[in-house]
């Protein structure tokens, strides 16, 4: 039985993560994409709306589950009896960064880091240009899975409007 665990800030998920947990289903017989709790930084959905998201979105991924974690990924990692992370690369910022800590992981617990490259049509997503990209009101309904959609415009609509 294999597994890995998929972190993320997922805030919202795009069709970008949901193109790596996808593919990441397919080389292990369980992942477990997890919402990494930061309570230094307020999201624009709450983790359990995050979490909810994932789970439609993912509904058709027979072998993927949701969770959510706070603390060390790879506290969690080990928990689960995994020791494999997964992880999207956009290109050379992501590589710098998630290289830091994939070496970091590995020296922590000997958990180790397998990367997606993304496909081409994703490089440029992210969550944050997303919610950006909303709030000015820019197409963004590609960019993320139908059951995100209306529910981010929604959110950002109660924003604008507390603004
Ligand atoms: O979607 P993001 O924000 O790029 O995800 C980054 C995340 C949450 C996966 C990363 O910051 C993380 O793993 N945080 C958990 C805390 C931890 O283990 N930190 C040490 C990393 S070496």
């Amino acid at each position: 039985m294999t597994g890995a665990v998929c972190p993320g800030s997922f805030d919202p998920v795009t069709v970008g993560h949901l193109d790596v947990i996808t593919r990441a289903a397919a080389q292990f017989d369980e992942i477990v994409v997890t919402v990494m709790i930061n309570k230094n930084k307020r999201g624009l959905f709450s983790v359990d709306e995050r979490i909810e998201l994932l789970g439609e979105s993912t509904s058709q991924l027979g072998n993927v589950r949701i969770a959510s974690w706070q603390g060390l990924l790879v506290d969690y990692a080990r928990e689960l009896g995994f020791t494999a992370i997964v992880k999207g690369l956009r290109g050379a910022i992501d590589f710098d960064y998630e290289l830091q800590m994939a070496q970091m992981n590995r020296k922590l617990t000997g958990v180790d880091t397998l990367f997606f490259p993304a496909n081409p049509a994703h490089s440029f997503l992210s969550s944050s240009l997303v919610k950006e990209v909303a709030t000015y009101g820019g197409d963004v309904e590609d960019m993320v899975p139908p059951a995100v959609h209306a529910k981010l415009l929604a959110r950002i609509a109660e924003r604008n409007a507390e603004a």
